[in-house]
């Protein structure tokens, strides 16, 4: 039913034609999008374990796994969250499970305790690598969920109220949230977002931007044309206005250009990281 070129059309809105045997694997991840509508039917507690099983799967610097992953299925605990954090409403509600994935900087110290051993490793590096390894479990997580027909959403809104949404899940020093994920069973099939050209993003051998301009005017066009950004979706409307098109370089550049969680340094600070 897909072939290499209207998967390609769909990632990036643009006819490329490979001569290239999809794999299943390679087709569902070509059709990722991101789902924010849910029948609401439960998941299966056998399949959820499947699913963090693949999430445990990915790679991890070192092997040090530090990471954590906290399911909640709980009713008054999801409203807590779904209270601290409202943009996430109403779709958060028809997802039954929602995940938070963590920052594990507390296992291995207290293992160091353990074994007697001095714990020389509060820094930066270590941080990224805690970053790293949860992200890639996440999209472990993520790849093997839709491949079970499942749908999922990242959020990362659970971090506007950091440290409330840290209390509501019993966070203890060492451990910090990156990224929330709600699971459900798909409502509708929804619109793949269109990502940047290859051209962008890939470079062969140096690193080599020298067409960015050009690539971005295409990129804004295609991404438009596939889903225009509603004024709703519009960021710091109160500063830069509601437009007609508002395209994806504007948009980003209106997100970015006041600073995104300031707070977040303080935050680790509060509960023990302090990197150097
Ligand atoms: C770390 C991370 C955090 C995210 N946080 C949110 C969020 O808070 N709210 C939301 O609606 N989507 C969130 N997303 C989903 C992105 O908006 C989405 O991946 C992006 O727009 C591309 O769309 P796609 O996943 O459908 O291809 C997040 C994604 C990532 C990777």
């Amino acid at each position: 039913m897909y072939n290499a070129k209207s998967l390609m059309r769909d990632r990036y809105g643009l006819d490329i034609d490979l001569a290239v045997k999809i794999t299943p694997t390679m087709e569902g991840m070509l059709l990722h999008r991101s789902c924010r509508a849910y029948t609401g039917q439960d998941i299966d507690e056998g399949l959820l374990n499947v699913l963090l099983a693949c999430a445990q799967s990915a790679p991890s610097k070192s092997n040090l796994q530090q990471y954590s992953i906290v399911v909640v299925r709980d009713a008054d605990r999801r409203a807590a969250i779904a209270k601290l954090v409202p943009g996430l409403l109403p779709w958060f509600e028809t997802a039954p499970i929602f995940l938070c994935f963590l920052g594990d900087l507390r296992r291995i110290r207290r293992l160091a305790k353990l074994r007697s051993r001095n714990y020389q490793n509060n820094n930066s590096d270590t941080f990224m690598n805690a970053c790293v390894d949860a992200g890639l479990a996440m999209q472990n997580f993520v790849t093997a969920a839709e491949s079970a027909g499942l749908g999922t959403c990242p959020i990362s809104m659970i971090r506007d109220q950091i440290a409330m949404f840290a209390d509501i899940l019993q966070l203890p020093n060492g451990v910090f949230p990156i990224a929330g994920l709600t699971i459900g069973w798909p409502k509708n099939t929804g619109v793949s977002a269109v990502r940047l050209p290859a051209s962008t993003v890939v470079h062969r051998e140096v690193y080599n931007d020298a067409n960015l301009e050009a690539d971005i005017e295409e990129y804004d066009l295609r991404a438009h044309e596939r889903k225009p950004i509603e004024p709703d979706g519009q960021r710091l409307k109160d500063i830069f206005g509601e437009v007609e098109i508002c395209t994806w370089s504007d948009n980003v550049t209106r997100q970015l250009s006041e600073p995104e969680r300031p707070l977040f340094r303080e935050f680790l600070r509060s509960r023990g990281i302090h990197l150097s």
